[in-house]
């Protein structure tokens, strides 16, 4: 219940078995033949989902950090193109952005200082236009803000950013709009109404080892617009030599890849659609109803209501002061993972130490989440007791 790490389904596994026995390296065509057909089958799935049209396309990856640093290469390489001040270039995230994006900025050479982040609530979540107004604000001094992110399904909260407030300001300052749904991307299926404009960011990180139940490594990076990856085309004299899509290894950053893409592919034909939808239908469900619970529970509050799968709750402890409730937090949630009795983990949200679950197994039920409450309670009077 802890993190992002779902069971990943047997046919997942047995694909494992597969690729590894088969042991084929995802690159050149004499090598991995239907390695590329099958990862643009997954990809064009993918793509359905979010809504991309004709010449969407994109590529698997090994999860939502490598997604994300591709997105950011993409955009700066397009800044590059059109000739902007390097120097002047700035990234408008909230400040919920996921670290994968600090690793991004500092492996393409701008810097984490590039990423200019906008704050929160005390829940989380945005405040209405300040984007926009962040935005204009660096415009009005002379930066470029060429990369807007958003995120669906932050990492601390699971909140999903408001896509239109950074579509309108990407679209208003010529720059590229990224989506990191690596945990979100599941929304698409519970929730396809709720996701019809993301067919307009220009790229989404999706996840299928968090919400697909794939097991690692496979993560997407999804382009409204395929061409955009001929900037990761580059030429090797004893491989890549026709500059065609049947090599998977065209317009990747890695040399050697697995073949993943079976892996998906065959989950999805396993699944399909409609199986899917069913678990994660479940799986959003089971969320809410332990928000429910919480919302329930003396001595305890919920800090956000859940967007995903993700939910956080406090401690409510009025004789303590805030900094011995933070460590109450930590203490209770040590002592459960001692005990083998129950995992969660902490993060901060709004400035406050939180316990926070990610329910993506579709086996935990109610009984299993009245229990959790139940040893949280128990351990926060023992752990209460002790301060
Ligand atoms: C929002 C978000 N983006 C990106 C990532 C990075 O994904 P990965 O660990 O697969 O590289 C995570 C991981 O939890 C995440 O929550």
């Amino acid at each position: 219940m802890a993190h992002m790490v779902p069971p990943p389904l047997g046919i997942s596994v047995l694909a494992d078995l597969l690729i590894g026995a088969t042991n084929q390296c995802a690159f050149i065509y004499e090598e991995a033949p239907l390695a590329a057909t099958l990862e643009r089958q997954v990809v064009d799935w993918l793509c359905a989902r979010v809504g991309y049209g004709a010449g969407a396309g994109g590529m698997l990856t090994s999860g939502g950090t490598m997604s994300n640093l591709l997105a950011l290469h993409l955009a700066r390489e397009r800044a590059v193109q059109e000739g902007r001040d390097l120097t002047a270039l700035r990234i408008v995230a909230s400040d919920q952005v996921h670290v994968s994006l600090d690793k991004a900025a500092s492996l393409a050479g701008l810097g984490q200082d590039t990423i200019v982040r906008v704050p929160t609530d005390v829940t989380g979540r945005l405040r209405d236009g300040a984007v926009r107004r962040l935005a204009d604000e660096l415009a009005g001094e002379g930066l470029h803000p060429f990369l807007f992110v958003c995120t669906a399904g932050t990492a601390n909260a699971g909140v999903v950013e408001p896509l239109p407030e950074f579509l309108a300001s990407a679209r208003s300052h010529g720059a590229w709009c990224h989506m990191d749904a690596a945990l979100g991307g599941m929304l698409t299926l519970t929730d396809p109404a709720a996701t019809s404009d993301w067919c307009e960011a220009d790229s989404v990180s999706w996840d299928p080892h968090k919400t697909l139940y794939a097991s690692y490594a496979v993560g997407s990076l999804l382009l409204r617009n395929d061409h955009e990856s001929d900037r990761l085309r580059f030429h090797a004299e004893y491989a890549l030599k026709r500059n065609s899509d049947q090599d998977a290894g065209d317009r990747r950053l890695e040399g050697s890849r697995r073949l993943e893409a079976l892996k998906l592919w065959m989950c999805i034909r396993h699944l399909g659609t409609a199986g899917y939808t069913q678990i994660l239908r479940r799986v959003r469900e089971r969320t809410m109803s332990f928000a429910e619970r919480i919302h329930k529970t003396p001595g305890v509050e919920l800090v956000t209501e859940p967007d995903t799968t993700v939910v956080c709750f406090r401690l409510v402890r009025p004789g303590l002061s805030q900094k011995d409730v933070d460590l109450l937090h930590e203490r209770v949630q040590q002592a459960l993972f001692q005990s083998g009795r129950l995992l969660l983990s902490t993060t901060r949200v709004g400035g406050n130490t939180v316990l926070r679950t990610v329910l993506l197994n579709p086996l935990v039920g109610p009984e299993d989440l009245d229990q959790a409450l139940r040893y949280v309670a128990q351990e926060t009077d023992r752990q209460a007791a002790l301060l």
